[in-house]
């Protein structure tokens, strides 16, 4: 047994998340997490809320309420989604916990300690009128380039060139719309990436086997073009005040805290028990293998950011062994927009299909080797094809067949014949490709596979007929139908990492629950086929999924903005 840390990128507290969200991180990190637990591994699967920053600050301000109950208010609405979305976290924490705060401190005092952090004197914009200085793309004005009116500071939407806040013509604050605007003089911390260069190039170099070409690709480059220092503070309220003589008035950046707070909220989980230990899994800690779970704009920070900080501590911390990075999912093509209507946010999504139609669909076109879209023609496409009408159909027919042509039990029949040896030997070909993908942490293809797993199971019951060869061998026909219940059985076994409530509901017909389900190390069909035994009651009840009929696809095209609207 292996021991695996598993973390998903910390969420923004701020808005709910969408599908973009659910598939970029967070679902794919929860199907590994189960997998890896039914591989038999010790597994501990982390995620939180990242809450500090300038749109907290803005987000509260907005809503009217003090910045600590508007973030006490959101993470509570982010842990519901995510349960309803049944994702197994072993803890669910925050980055603005006491916990992370008392390791960041201890980071940065090393840090600081060990001579990897430089002060440096730079110019900011100051809104009189808000009291407070501006994070670049908090200040809206005119394009200088185009003469879009609403360019931030940052980044103009519209022309996509990159600028200066001082660049912008009319600027004014996005918090408040106030233009009395200043540059002024602030004082800042700043990691000394180029100082930290060496010992992480020589860290990266152990990880260029290991880690997927993308994200070895992205951290190279980074590194190619020259690390520069990166400011680690910000003159903000909301966030952990700096603990350094001089920077009293000042908080730490959020991108600083966050990845950090993958350690804090392991405290926060550990200091819940007494027998559970954080630095098991982060400080001096053996045989631990760590998988990150991110979207790719955060592969930077993830890959150069997080582990210089760690490795400048000179101490021992557990750091990334592999990074999954994803694309983006669109909806229909474009952005999905909360304050526009378009698309489906999580929290809608939920209320509309069970959880298991969204993780199946999500994860069959997860955002791996580029963006994917989503469309609600797709989703009721393939929830109509794949769900109901391979798995769930296959699993209903036979039940069905069984409990009218021989009753609710597991038929005892006879010994296998050739053509069921075969179906078992395709059957555990497919399994062992199915694993092998999902170590690999290629979901699209694992998934492909998985499909093709339920196919199986309709091309072996159209090839052996059952409902024809019952009329002269009843036997014969009893052992078909106890390889497809057992079958029905396997399919839930396979499954339960991706769809989990579909696995409960098919383990129920057999009355048992999913801790009867066998664990997937070893997984051995010919054993497994034999696993209920003759006598075994079920209960066909029922379907397992319903299909999405056409009047359903078009209430939710124009209830989300669809292609049709
Ligand atoms: O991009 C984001 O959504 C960030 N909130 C991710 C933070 S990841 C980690 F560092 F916490
Ligand atoms: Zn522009």
């Amino acid at each position: 047994m292996s021991k695996i840390l598993i973390t998903s990128a910390l969420p923004y507290i701020n808005g709910v998340p969408h599908l973009g969200h659910m598939v970029g991180c967070l679902l794919p990190s929860d199907v590994y997490a189960r997998y890896m637990r039914m591989m038999g591994n010790e597994v501990l699967y982390i995620c939180g809320t990242d809450e500090h920053g300038t749109a907290s600050e803005v987000g509260a301000l907005k809503e009217g309420l003090p910045v600590e109950d508007y973030c006490n208010k959101y993470h509570e609405s982010h842990r519901k989604t995510y349960k309803d979305f049944n994702l197994s976290f072993d803890y669910f924490g925050r980055s603005s916990s006491e916990q992370n705060k008392e390791i960041v401190y201890h980071i940065f005092e090393h840090l600081d300690k060990n001579g990897f952090i430089a002060e440096k004197t730079m110019k900011q914009v100051y809104s009189v009128d808000d009291k407070m200085f501006l994070a670049d793309r908090y200040i809206t004005g005119t394009c200088p380039h185009c003469g879009y009116e609403k360019a931030r500071g940052d980044q103009c939407e519209n022309c996509t060139k990159i600028l200066e806040p001082t660049d912008l013509i009319n600027p004014r604050s996005t918090v408040s719309g106030s233009t009395n605007l200043e540059v002024r003089e602030t004082k800042h911390l700043f990691l000394n990436l180029p100082k930290i260069e060496e010992k992480l190039t020589e860290w990266l170099k152990t990880k260029e086997a290991f880690w997927p070409d993308v994200a070895y690709s992205i951290a190279k480059k980074w590194v190619k073009e020259g690390l520069q220092p990166r400011c680690i503070t910000r003159d903000l309220k909301w966030g952990f005040p700096v603990n350094k003589e001089g920077y009293e008035n000042k908080v730490f950046y959020v991108w600083f805290d966050a990845p950090i707070a993958y350690i804090g909220i392991t405290k926060q989980w550990s200091d819940e028990s007494a027998e559970r230990n954080w630095k098991d899994w982060w400080l001096d800690a053996k045989d631990v293998h760590y998988v990150e779970f991110m979207g790719k704009d955060n592969v930077p920070y993830h890959s150069i950011t997080f582990p210089a900080t760690l490795l400048g501590t000179g101490e021992n911390w557990t750091k990334v062994d592999y990074l999954k990075g994803f694309s983006y999912l669109t909806y229909e093509g474009g952005k999905f927009s909360k304050s526009e209507h378009r698309g489906i946010f999580a929290d809608d999504a939920i209320k509309e299909f069970p959880a298991d139609y969204w993780r199946y669909w999500l994860m069959a076109n997860a955002p791996e080797a580029s963006d994917s879209s989503f469309s609600f023609e797709s989703f009721a496409a393939t929830v109509n094809k794949d769900l109901n009408g391979v798995l769930g159909n296959f699993a209903q027919r036979v039940m069905k067949m069984t409990a009218s042509k021989l009753g609710s039990f597991v038929p005892q029949g006879g010994d296998m014949t050739e053509v069921d040896e075969e179906f078992i030997k395709t059957l555990q070909d497919r399994a062992d490709d199915y694993f092998k993908y999902l170590n690999q942490l290629e979901f699209r293809k694992a998934i492909n596979e998985l499909r093709a797993i339920w196919v199986e199971g309709n091309n072996y019951i159209t090839k052996t007929e059952p409902w024809t060869v019952i009329k002269e061998d009843e036997v014969r026909a009893a052992t078909i139908l106890r390889i497809c219940l057992n079958t029905v059985r396997i399919y839930a076994a396979l499954s339960a990492p991706l769809m989990p409530d579909t696995a409960e509901k098919i383990m129920k017909k057999f009355n048992l629950s999913t801790d009867d389900l066998p664990l997937l190390k070893d997984f051995s069909v010919s054993k497994e086929i034999n696993a209920l035994k003759a006598g075994t009651p079920f209960e066909a009840g029922e379907a397992l999924f319903e299909r999405i009929t056409p009047e359903q696809l078009a209430e939710m095209q124009q209830k989300y903005g669809g292609q049709n609207v």
